[in-house]
C-alpha cells in the first residue's frame, strides 16, 4: 500500500507516493530523477549513496524514504549554483580527484559536512571525515588534497597543510 509523503530535496518539496519499504536512494534516483546520488553496495558499506540530511551525511541506501519526511535533504545536484560549481567540486576537478566518478558525489557531500563543521581540518581530520566513503580509483591522496584546497578556497584554512 502506497503512502503519500513530501520530501524536501535541495530546497524543493516533492509530493511522492512511496511504499513504506522504499529506500531513500531509490526514491531520489527513480521517482525524483536525481541520479547524481549513486547506489554502490546497497548495504551501508561504501558511502556512494551519501546525501546530507539537515546537514549531516546519511547513507540513503539504508534510510527509508518515509523516515526522511520533515528533513532538509541535499544531494549533489543541490551544491552547484546553475553552471557554477561549488568550490569543493571545483577543487576535486582541479586536483584530479575524480576518476570514474562513482564515489565522487558521496565523497563531496561528506567533505561539505566536514567543512561546514570544521572549516580548517587537518589532514587526519579530512581522512576521518571521508572514512565512510570508499574510492576504488584514486588512492585518496588527491581527494584529501582537494578537500584541503577547498577549505582554503572557502576561506577556512590559514595555511596549506596537505601538499
Ligand atoms: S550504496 Fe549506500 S553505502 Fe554503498
Ligand atoms: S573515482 Fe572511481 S571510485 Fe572514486
Amino acid at each position: 500500500m502506497k503512502k503519500l509523503i513530501t520530501l524536501n530535496i535541495n530546497g524543493q518539496d516533492f509530493d511522492l507516493a512511496v511504499s513504506p519499504r522504499d529506500l531513500l536512494v531509490d526514491v531520489i534516483r527513480k521517482k525524483v530523477g536525481l541520479t547524481g546520488t549513486k547506489k554502490g553496495c546497497g548495504q551501508g558499506d561504501c558511502g556512494a549513496c551519501t546525501v546530507l540530511m539537515d546537514g549531516h551525511p546519511v547513507l540513503s541506501c539504508i534510510t527509508l524514504a518515509v523516515a526522511s519526511q520533515g528533513k532538509k535533504i541535499q544531494t549533489i545536484e543541490g551544491l552547484s549554483e546553475g553552471e557554477k560549481l561549488h568550490p569543493i567540486q571545483e577543487s576535486f576537478v582541479e586536483q584530479g580527484a575524480v576518476q570514474c566518478g562513482y564515489c565522487t558525489p558521496g565523497m563531496i557531500l561528506s567533505a561539505k559536512a566536514l567543512l561546514d563543521r570544521n572549516p580548517d581540518p587537518s589532514e587526519e581530520e579530512i581522512k576521518q571525515g571521508i572514512a565512510g566513503n570508499l574510492c576504488r580509483c584514486t588512492g585518496y591522496k588527491k581527494i584529501v588534497k582537494a578537500i584541503s584546497a577547498a577549505a582554503e578556497k572557502l576561506g577556512g584554512k590559514e595555511e596549506e597543510r596537505v601538499r
